[in-house]
């Protein structure tokens, strides 16, 4: 009998240093660790926030006119017309903005400019109040030439409106 009470005594002896054996500063740490992960884990979330909508681009009718202010100056937006269509090229304000190597395009129609390769006064459309340029002097070439730059800026720029003459402006 004297035996078993000194048997469970020494497995207690025993059992309580285990549990000392397992109270080490760097299980203490572990044990730490683990609540706090389980804990971040487990904490009700925040409801996800939604994504903000991009701004909504709005499709706007431009005269030459109209379009004219849109030459990136006071950090305004740039856009430019090729072919009847105006591209927001903000996002190039390097080429098109103030200083850029091609700002004579900003706020105009760009469409001859491209289509011969040149920065020159007389490419672009003179009367702002006056018909659109119909390009129809233009060979192969240069018709080929802004087709290339009409590719590039639509898969680099979003459409924002259409260039109409003064008088189609008005009409509908
Ligand atoms: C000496 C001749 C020229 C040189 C060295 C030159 C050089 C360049 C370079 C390095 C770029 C940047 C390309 C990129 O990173 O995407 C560029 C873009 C451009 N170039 Fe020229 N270029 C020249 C003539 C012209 C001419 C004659 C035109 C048309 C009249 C023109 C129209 C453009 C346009 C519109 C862009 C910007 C396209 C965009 O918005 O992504 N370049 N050029």
């Amino acid at each position: 009998m004297e035996y078993v009470e000194k048997r469970v005594a020494q497995e207690a002896a025993k059992g309580v240093e285990a549990s000392n054996a397992l109270l080490t500063p760097l299980n203490l740490l572990l044990l730490g660790l683990f609540l706090y992960t389980a804990y971040s884990f487990l904490k009700p979330q925040p409801p996800a926030a939604l994504p903000k909508d991009e701004p909504a681009v709005v499709f706007t009718t431009f005269t030459p006119r109209t379009l004219l202010p849109f030459n990136g100056e006071d950090n305004k937006p740039v856009y430019l017309a090729v072919r009847g269509r105006v591209f927001d090229v903000t996002r190039g304000r390097n080429f098109y903005g103030p200083g850029g190597p091609y700002e004579n395009f900003a706020g105009r129609d760009a469409s001859r400019g491209l289509a011969c390769g040149s920065f020159d006064e007389s490419m672009l459309t003179k009367d702002l109040d006056g018909p659109l340029d119909t390009l129809s002097d233009l060979g192969k070439d240069e018709l080929e030439a802004l087709q290339g730059w009409e590719e590039r800026f639509n898969e680099k720029y979003l459409v924002v409106g259409k260039l109409v003459p003064v008088g189609e402006a008005t009409k509908a």
